[in-house]
């Protein structure tokens, strides 16, 4: 019988905060239904399997000796807390600042160029999934997406960085507000990223 399990986290802003490029009605579901059903069905997997950790990114580390369950949904657990932390609300003039700006200028050439190139990465996820910014071990920054709803820290996901962004790009993440425009949704998105927990997240 296992007795680690997690819990839904309160989202750190209220359903409105992020209108009108995400609305309140997708964040009701997107945090209410979506991410709440990746929390309980995370949870019987643990229990049904009998699973033990401290640490959730310890089972990803050893995600491809587990089951699918647990990588499903342990990881739409954990992407979508991390998401929800990624967002505030909408800023028209909304820029990197400080450490992470520096960064994205070494790494990108310019601001417009990571707009750019995070834009072009979304938009060509097939299917499901994350859009990333991360920083390498060399302190270089890098844009990478992953399926479904693995991440960097699962020993089946190649790519390894320290995860500061993401954006889901999964249709229940915009379609209520922007059917099958997903490109206009990631025009708009960048309107609400929290740089400033951008920069908290640097090594
Ligand atoms: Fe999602």
């Amino acid at each position: 019988m296992a007795t680690f399990k997690v819990e839904l986290p309160n989202l750190p802003y209220e359903h409105n905060a992020l209108e009108p490029v995400i609305s309140s009605e997708t964040l009701q579901v997107h945090h209410g239904k979506h991410h709440q059903t990746y929390v309980d069905k995370f949870n019987a997997a643990l229990e049904a399997e009998g699973i033990e950790t401290e640490d959730v990114l310890n089972l990803f580390e050893i995600v491809s000796k587990l089951s699918p369950a647990i990588r499903n949904h342990g990881g739409g657990y954990w992407n979508h807390k991390f998401y929800w932390e990624s967002l505030r609300s909408p800023n028209e003039d909304n820029k990197p600042t400080g450490k992470i700006a520096e960064l994205i200028n070494e790494s990108f050439g310019s601001y417009e160029n990571f707009v750019e190139k995070f834009s072009a990465s979304g938009a060509a996820l097939f299917g499901s999934g994350w859009t990333w910014l991360g920083q390498k071990e060399d302190g270089s920054l890098i844009i990478h997406n992953t399926p479904n709803q693995d991440n960097t820290y699962m020993d089946i996901v190649e790519e390894k960085y320290n995860p500061l962004l993401t954006m889901d790009v999964w249709e229940h993440a915009y379609y209520i507000d922007y059917q099958n425009k997903r490109p206009v949704h990631i025009q708009e998105f960048f309107k609400i990223i929290n740089w400033d927990k951008v920069n908290d997240r640097l090594n």
